[in-house]
């Protein structure tokens, strides 16, 4: 079977299961409504992966679940607990699949990160000597980073975080940027040292930019970890990068994949498996 009839099965699929959602809404049926959007979702995301070849093509899936929807669409049959079961397990396959189509390639190891962040913080206990400083972590991904730099600044430092949340969905960065946590300490007059992990289009760090710049700070330094610059958007000025990579999903050292990942002392691209057709 090929990529293009496994497409047209998983399609059928999608209308087959638009149709149950009206048929459920009108028998009010709000308990199988609920999961079933979910699942139409998973449909489709599955649908575009497989269309980009970021997932293998798996025919057993697309005809059971197929197979399993006709059942639910015959008449009266729309609450057959075979089915319903059935349809509830290939979810669950489809999510395994969605995930197992991507693969982690080791970009910085620890060791290099170890000696880079050595640098940089060698770097800015010179230039900032005698300053009255706060390091201002940005949640959750500068935390491995921002703990290894200031342990490794020479200079006596305080602390504080904020949350800075941009709402996308998967791997897009999103423009609308929210902040979750707000500072403890008072910045103004001091010499705010911003940690962040990545620059990535540049929104999120000009909207922390100007969250700090109105409560007065004699002057702000900032230290990213990642800076990917040709992916920028927006106009911003780095004063001390770890490194520089061009494009590509990054997870590890406190970088994440909705939160995945976090935990792992490398740097990791994620991306898609070996593409496959058939
Ligand atoms: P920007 O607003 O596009 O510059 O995105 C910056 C934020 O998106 C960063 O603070 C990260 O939390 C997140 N981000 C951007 N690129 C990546 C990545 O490759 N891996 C993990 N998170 C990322
Ligand atoms: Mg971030």
């Amino acid at each position: 079977m090929n990529k293009e009839d496994v497409l047209n099965k998983l399609y059928e699929s999608v209308s087959m299961m638009a149709w149950l959602q009206i048929r459920y809404a009108k028998l009010r049926d709000y308990k199988i409504l609920d999961k079933i959007g979910p699942i139409l979702k998973h449909l489709e995301e599955y649908i575009d992966k497989i269309r980009n070849n970021d997932v293998p093509v798996n025919w057993e899936i697309a005809e059971r679940l197929n197979i399993a929807l006709k059942t639910l669409t015959k008449e009266n049959n729309e609450h057959d607990e075979d089915a319903l079961n059935e349809i509830m397990v290939l979810d669950g396959i489809m999510g395994k699949e969605l995930k197992r189509g991507l693969q982690k390639r080791l970009l910085i190891s620890k060791e290099q990160i170890e000696t880079r962040v050595s640098e940089l913080a060698k770097e800015i206990s010179r230039d900032l000597e005698g300053e009255d400083i706060i390091v201002v972590g940005i949640l959750k991904g500068a935390i491995f980073f921002l703990t290894d730099l200031v342990r490794k600044i020479d200079l006596p430092l305080k602390l504080d975080f904020v949350e800075a949340k941009s709402y996308g969905s998967g791997m897009e960065s999103s423009k609308n940027v929210q902040f979750r946590k707000f500072l403890e300490l008072d910045i103004y007059g001091k010499t705010v040292l911003v940690v962040e992990d990545i620059v990535d289009t540049g929104h999120t760090f000009n909207a922390l930019i100007s969250f700090l710049k109105d409560k007065g700070p004699k002057k702000i330094v900032n230290c990213v970890l990642i800076d990917k610059k040709e992916r920028r958007e927006v106009d911003v000025k780095l004063d001390y990068v770890g490194f520089e990579v061009p494009a590509g999903f990054l997870v590890g050292y406190g970088l994440d994949f909705d939160d995945n990942y976090r935990c792992l002392p490398d740097i990791f691209v994620l991306e898609p498996m070996d593409k496959e057709d058939s």
